[in-house]
């Protein structure tokens, strides 16, 4: 696979939408080649990262963490929880201290959707905002991670058909992966519990039930139950939710061999997929949390990238 040089320069990374479809393809490719350790490119030990997580995150906060330390920045610790935050501080004001104290690149997880649209207009805060997530909104590294993953599979996205499975309206995930997957042109379905779908989702592709396609699938992507959102399973048991939504052992045998599985974890085993196929031959979902980190290095060095061309280094 021929890889290029990288030549993406992002002020901010907040929402798929906001990238082109040269920046996605830049980024996944450079991730490619962070990942086949090839790779020459200077320490940036003159940048200053540091990730600020309002809600929980294993994956996320670790992988940007490693990202950040791989490149040669220098990550300053911050816990919600031991911050002034307790003591009434805003996220703006959060924000600003991180920036006035010079912080480059703050990564940012909040409950609040578009969190950021404050913070990227203020004219005081300095430093780029990389989105961890933002409640039921968006997910873009996620979904860069994603899109590296079924790219390193397949090589090539047009014509692809790939189900997005599950809890669809609580997710950012989803709503990340659908437009973009859309726009790189692959055959997208839709499947879960129907109170969990929404007519909006119809422009980007058609709601099915899993059993009508799994043998046509190139990529089953399954969803996480967002329990922290919601109660419950749409009012299903554990154990009907994942023989009639998840992706039980009997499922797995219909699916095509080069047919891949994708869940962006944490998995709640036994409801969205069955515990014995977490690690089975067709899963990808630790290559999903390896590729993390390799993606993740090439949004901060493209964020750092437009950081240089604004600000050149003394
Ligand atoms: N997939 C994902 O965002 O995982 P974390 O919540 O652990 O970061």
């Amino acid at each position: 696979m021929p890889v290029i040089n990288n030549t993406v320069s992002l002020t901010h990374l907040l929402s798929m939408e906001n990238l082109s479809t040269e920046e996605v393809m830049g980024l996944i490719k450079r991730g490619l080649e962070f990942k086949s350790g090839k790779v020459n490119c200077d320490s940036q030990e003159k940048y200053v990262t540091s990730n600020l997580f309002f809600e929980n995150s294993t994956r996320t906060h670790k992988s940007f963490e490693i990202a950040e330390k791989k490149l040669g920045c220098q990550v300053i610790d911050f816990n919600a929880d031991t911050s002034s935050v307790n003591k009434g501080e805003t996220l703006y004001d959060t924000i600003l201290t991180m920036s006035a104290i010079g912080v480059d690149i703050c990564v940012v997880r909040h409950p609040q959707v578009d969190y950021y649209k404050e913070l990227i207009e203020s004219p005081t805060i300095k430093s780029s905002i990389v989105n961890g997530g933002d409640g039921s909104g968006q997910h873009p590294s996620q979904c860069l991670l994603d899109l590296m993953t079924i790219y390193e599979e397949f090589g090539y996205f047009e014509g692809l058909k790939i189900a997005i499975a599950g809890d669809l309206s609580h997710s950012r995930v989803a709503k990340s992966n659908m437009q973009i997957l859309k726009r790189l042109g692959v055959k997208l379905y839709f499947s879960g519990p129907e109170s969990w779908y929404s007519p909006e989702f119809e422009e980007y592709g058609q709601y099915v039930m899993l059993e009508d396609i799994l043998d046509e699938l190139d990529v089953l992507m399954l969803l996480r139950v967002q329990h922290e959102r919601h109660n419950g399973t749409a009012g299903f048991s554990k154990e009907e939710y994942h023989q009639k939504f998840g992706l039980t052992q009997a499922a797995y045998q219909h699916l095509k061999d080069s047919a891949i599985i994708m869940h962006p974890a944490p998995v709640n085993r036994d409801v969205e997929i069955a515990d014995c196929l977490v690690e089975s031959e067709k899963s990808r979902i630790v290559a999903q949390m390896e590729n993390g980190v390799y993606v993740r290095m090439a949004i901060i060095e493209a964020v750092l990238n437009g950081r240089k061309k604004v600000l050149p280094v003394a």
